[in-house]
């Protein structure tokens, strides 16, 4: 009976994370998903309470409450653009979790306990443990699932240090680091096999992989240029859910194994739609070392011929009212100057005037997927007005007026028009094809990517200089009435 019940409340919950996944893609649902991926986990947890050999849950339930206080207060605390520490750092906890499960799980083995089957006395020395036979498939899901956790637990700890800035972003390139990285998984994999063959000594082999396995996943991430981290952090995501999946093998737990494949294939779709965007292989961003020189230099691209044509506030305004059909692109500079409110205000303005005015949002605008859709959400500024990259794109051409805020690369043409470019490929929203471009920045800064962005000589280009937030200001004090 218990068995059936515990197997309908796995089934239940499982069903709500894949429901909750389903209401996470749209910002409409978003909030519903959230609350399906609670209710699941809630299930979840009293399931795995309620079950007999847990032997009692008295000393759960104070690991629970304090766990569930630092999470509440940490999440209710962090700011939008701390999001991917903090992701990064309960990746390293999920990490954690699963080697000490399967240290636990070996050692509970080699004493004879949990599917191993004693067989005989142990050797004097052995300290009272005893020989045992296990199930090489058991003792291989261990193997798996203390080498991912422990790539998982110190990686994401190096992410979260270096999107913190306690570690420095830049790339750590080695020397040969490709053979570094391949002599310690090479050893780590290797160790397998006197694991395998001593189930009464083995925790030595599992340790000593895990400190090979330790020193790959630091080194690995040390490696990734600072800016490359949102992809490491969901890809992180991913070997999180690998080996959550890894451990509900291990421990027989079917909502463990349902649980880490979604969260570990929705982390590996994420990467790649990241990279896709970008028009990078996830390859490139892991041994690349992309991002070496820092933001602000430019590297030689094909030059650019042509001036940048500087506009004022109110001529801008006065472009802006007289427009039929406004599309605004926001970038990572809108979110540095945290120019969403006052671009909501513009916005209303305009819309009272009787402008049709709309958004387009690339999918890597910004450093974190989703960013510019949260800020924008942040604002209040309505979903139906928000357009992603490939539903708005053939629109251009007949919008009178673009305003670019605080983008660079993701409007940049040399995409398409430069096979020499570093982002040649890398789809980006075809502005220049519209009656007239505003283009909001402090100055002549590279974006991401570091390179010149032709759009800002073309001749219906114009650039308004300033803060992001204060242009936008400048703009509605400049609408005529
Ligand atoms: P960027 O190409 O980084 O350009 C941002 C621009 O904003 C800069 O050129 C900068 O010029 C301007 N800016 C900075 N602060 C500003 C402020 N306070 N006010 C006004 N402007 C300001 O941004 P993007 O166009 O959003 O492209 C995103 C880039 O990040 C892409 O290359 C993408 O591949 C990369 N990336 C994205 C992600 C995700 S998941 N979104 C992850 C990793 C990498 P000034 O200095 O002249 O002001």
């Amino acid at each position: 009976m218990e068995k059936v019940a515990t197997l309908l409340a796995h089934l239940i919950a499982s069903v709500l994370f894949i429901l909750s996944l389903r209401g996470l893609a749209s910002q409409e649902t978003a909030r519903r998903g959230n609350l399906l991926g609670v209710a699941g986990m809630v299930i979840a947890i009293l399931a795995t309470l309620t079950q007999s050999k847990m032997e009692g849950f008295g000393g759960a339930l104070p690991a629970l409450a304090v766990g569930a206080a630092i999470g509440g207060f940490l999440a209710s605390r962090v700011q939008m653009t701390a999001m991917p520490e903090l992701v990064a750092l309960l990746h390293s906890f999920v990490g954690a979790a699963a080697v000490l499960v399967g240290f636990a799980s070996y050692l509970s083995l080699a004493s004879g306990g949990h599917g191993g089957e004693a067989v005989a006395p142990g050797p004097a020395g052995d300290a009272g443990w005893h020989v045992t036979v296990v199930s090489p498939i058991l003792l291989g899901e261990i193997f798996i699932d203390v080498l991912i956790g422990t790539i998982t637990f110190t990686g994401s700890i190096v992410a979260f240090l270096k999107l913190k800035g306690t570690v420095g972003g830049a790339p750590l390139l080695l020397p040969g680091r490709h053979f570094l990285n391949l002599g310690l998984l090479g050893g780590a994999v290797a160790l397998a096999v006197p694991y395998g063959l001593h189930p009464v000594g083995g925790v030595l082999w599992l340790g000593l992989m895990a400190i090979l396995a330790g020193f790959l996943g630091v080194h690995l991430v040390m490696a990734i240029g600072g800016a490359d981290m949102p992809v490491v952090v969901s890809l992180l995501n991913s070997y999180s859910g690998w080996t959550a999946s890894a451990a509900g093998f291990m421990l027989g737990n079917d909502l463990l194994i349902v649980t880490g494949a979604l969260v570990g294939s929705s982390g590996a779709i994420l990467s790649i739609i990241m990279c896709r965007a970008m028009n990078r292989s996830i390859l490139n961003v892991l041994f690349g070392g992309f991002g070496t020189a820092s933001g602000a230099t430019t590297k030689a691209a094909t030059p650019m011929v042509g001036d940048m044509v500087e506009a004022r506030a109110t001529e801008v305004a006065s472009m802006l009212a007289s427009a039929r059909k406004v599309v605004i692109v926001p970038g990572y500079g809108m979110a540095v100057a945290r120019a969403q409110h006052a671009v909501r205000n513009l916005v209303s303005r305009l819309r009272e005037r009787g402008v049709d005015v709309r958004f387009a949002i690339h999918p890597v605008a910004g450093r974190l997927p989703g960013h510019m859709n949260v800020l924008l959400a942040e604002a209040d500024i309505p979903y139906d007005v928000v357009f992603e990259m490939e539903e708005i794109n053939h629109d251009f051409p007949t919008t009178d007026l673009v305003l670019v805020i605080g983008a660079n690369d993701i409007v940049n043409p040399a995409a398409q028009e430069d096979p020499g470019s570093p982002i040649a490929g890398m789809p980006v929203l075809e502005v220049w094809k519209a009656g007239t471009v505003i283009v909001m920045k402090r100055g002549k800064g590279a974006g991401y990517a570091g390179i010149e962005n032709p759009l800002f000589v073309r001749p219906n280009t114009r650039m308004l200089y300033g803060d992001a937030r204060v242009s936008s200001e400048n703009l509605l004090a400049s609408l005529p009435t």
